[in-house]
């Protein structure tokens, strides 16, 4: 219950209430929270708090509203048991650092062979290729080429590409990623690669490679990176058994 005494604010106690109890599965996906009226009766708050408490349980993705019909739990979102298929846009933004792009090279090409089969596509069919040198606070970070079947994001070309393929995915194609799988690999720059990055021919890099699939285990890209591997650090968390 809240306490009216207490120096944390009435809002963040309620919601916390309502948090332990999803958080415990006391209150399943789809339920229905009480109105706005009865939360105000329930903990005899005033309206606002009771706003206040609910936006931020809305802002943190525990409830979603909808329109005329009240506030629910929210089902688990498949982003949300994602949270590691990050793009390099909100790596960087993580990072402090301001994401960029300059676009080397974008096509529309029939897929070779090995692209075909990364991508689950028949012969013959289309993929969308765009190469891009990653930008961080104006400077090099990464060369990378995504490959994209042409079905699922016939007009990407359009777009604007020096900002977020994955967000553009996800606004115009409502694509959103279920899983990926990621290599990674320690190389020396080629002669190109060296003076994109703006290092010298035969430094270190990082090769990373990244096949992701939207749910159904749909793949939606194949990305290779050549990450300058004094810049770029990638880390993992672990959970114990
Ligand atoms: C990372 C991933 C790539 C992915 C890219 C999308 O760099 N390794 O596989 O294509 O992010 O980034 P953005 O959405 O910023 O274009």
């Amino acid at each position: 219950m809240i306490n009216k005494d207490s120096s944390i604010p009435l809002y963040i106690q309620i919601k916390d209430v309502w948090k332990e109890q999803i958080e415990r599965n006391l209150l399943k996906p789809g339920d229905q929270i009480p109105t706005e009226n009865e939360l105000c009766k329930l903990y005899d708050v005033s309206r606002i708090t009771v706003k206040q408490a609910i936006n931020s349980l809305v802002n943190d993705g525990y409830l979603v509203r909808s329109r005329g019909k009240g506030t629910y739990v929210k089902p688990p979102k498949l982003e949300q048991n994602l949270a590691g298929v990050t793009s390099f846009t909100e790596d960087m933004i993580r990072r402090g650092l301001k994401p960029g792009a300059t676009l080397l090279n974008t096509e529309v090409e029939t897929a070779e062979p090995d692209i075909a089969a990364r991508l689950q596509l028949g012969d013959g069919a289309r993929v969308i290729k765009v190469q891009r040198l990653r930008l961080a606070d104006g400077q090099p970070m990464a060369i990378e080429t995504i490959w994209l079947p042409y079905h699922l994001c016939p007009t990407l070309l359009q777009e604007d590409l020096t900002t977020s393929i994955y967000q553009i995915l996800k606004n115009q194609y409502k694509i959103v990623f279920n899983r990926a799988v990621q290599y990674l690999e320690a190389s020396k720059a080629e002669k190109r690669e060296a003076k994109l990055l703006q290092i010298e021919p035969g430094d270190s890099v990082l090769e990373m490679e990244r096949q992701s699939y939207m749910k159904d285990n749909v793949p939606v890209e194949f990305t290779q990176s050549v990450y300058r591997g004094d810049k770029y650090k990638f880390r993992v968390e672990l959970s114990g058994q």
